[in-house]
């Protein structure tokens, strides 16, 4: 039996979703939210103006971009910009993963989009980026949470291109450079990389997608939980302030606290710095690892965030998918038990392993503290085979 390890994280928080709160986070944070008060009202607008204004700041969002609280979350945001968007030019859609696999369903069994080409790779791997026709619009995740495998930049979207580009970002954004003028439609909500509540999303729209949606209607009815136009204008309150329906102003003084906190560390490099610092406490452990690789077969593509890691030993590669999934689920409840890191078992879908969360609300040393509990983990499970 190897010894527990002397050191352990501060934190225990590596779930990829609902992610770590920032350091030094309490529920004093929230003592000014504008609470049992109107979110159209002069504070509580105000407060989700300075949230949209803060959040564009320190992401270096253009000017001429629309950005929006918008209901459901992430899965809200990017099914508002398919629904009211698609259908108006053929369509490129990507996936390397599950979430990218469910706008796949979106688009060919729910929307019945007539001319939907498939780009679509195994886990750890990317499709040919080379492949996707920019003269149709491109629906795809810019991080693959459940793979750990990322799109490596936006050199491959050109700038003239004539279809939309809309990007799933909910674990990118905060963590990874944007670059905007390559995207039409940004999407993420707060729950990830600073930590914030879950239920709100964010939906950033280009100029050309805003010209889109003033220009196209869709055959099928929309909702009012996703309709963004009015008598083919812009509902321009939408990304004014003006929410679709009510948000919480719980969640909106949190994500504004978290904004905060990323201003006055540095503002983005410095949220990309501690998300990289993540990834490469990892990668020095797993350098060094006989048990343990990344299930992102590029390092070009491996993810900062979301960081997949799967079990080459032998013995547990000879295991069946069922057996080696038990064996895995054992290591991350060994974690769990001991309270080192909560909910870093695989996605489901996934070669079974563990994930770890490296968001910028991650310390890298809390990193680092759980890589000699995940040795002493590993252990346990391989010499009690
Ligand atoms: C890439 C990706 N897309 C969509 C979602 C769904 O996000 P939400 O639960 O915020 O709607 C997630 C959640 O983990 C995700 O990682």
């Amino acid at each position: 039996m190897s010894p527990k390890p002397s050191v352990r994280p501060n934190t225990a928080n590596f779930c990829s979703g609902p992610c770590a709160k920032r350091p030094g986070w309490t529920p004093d944070v929230l003592a000014d939210a504008a609470l049992g008060r109107s979110h159209r009202g002069t504070l509580g607008k105000a407060k989700i103006v300075e949230l949209n204004d803060r959040s564009r700041k320190i992401l270096g969002m253009p000017d001429d971009y629309s950005l929006g609280i918008v209901p459901a979350s992430d899965t809200g945001a990017v099914e508002m910009a398919l629904w009211s968007l698609l259908g108006a030019r053929g369509v490129d859609v990507l996936a390397w993963e599950s979430f990218g696999l469910g706008w796949v369903t979106d688009i060919t069994k729910q929307l019945k989009l007539p001319d939907v080409r498939t780009l679509v790779a195994e886990y750890g791997a990317l499709p040919d980026l080379s492949q996707v026709d920019f003269g149709r619009d491109v629906v795809f995740t810019w991080n693959g949470t459940t793979s750990g495998v990322r799109v490596p930049n936006g050199d491959w979207i050109p700038d003239d291109r004539a279809g939309l580009t809309i990007a799933d970002a909910t674990s990118a954004v905060f963590a990874m450079d944007i670059p905007w003028r390559k995207l039409d439609v940004v999407t993420w909500s707060w729950q990830k990389v600073l930590g914030g509540e879950a239920a709100h999303g964010m939906l950033a729209l280009s100029p050309r997608a805003i010209e889109r949606l003033e220009t196209y209607q869709p055959s099928w009815p929309i909702p009012k939980i996703f309709r963004m136009t009015s008598g083919g204008k812009l509902i321009k309150g939408i990304f004014q302030g003006d929410t679709i329906n009510t948000p919480s102003m719980l969640c909106v003084e949190d994500q504004l606290d978290a904004l905060k906190w990323a201003e006055g560390i540095g503002g983005l490099p410095a949220l990309i710095k501690r998300s990289q610092a993540n990834l490469a406490a990892l990668e020095a452990w797993v350098a060094k690892s006989d048990w343990a690789a990344f299930l992102a077969e590029d390092e070009a593509t491996r993810s900062s965030t979301s960081i997949c890691l799967v079990i080459k030993a032998p013995w547990f590669q000879a295991l069946s998918r069922d057996e080696q999934t038990a064996a895995a689920k054992k290591i991350s409840a060994l974690l769990d038990q001991e309270g080192v890191a909560f909910d870093v078992m695989s996605y489901r879908d996934t070669p079974p392993g563990l994930r770890l969360w490296g968001g910028a609300t991650v310390d890298a040393a809390d990193t680092e503290a759980v890589t000699p509990w995940l040795d002493w983990a590993y252990a346990q499970v391989a010499s009690a085979r």
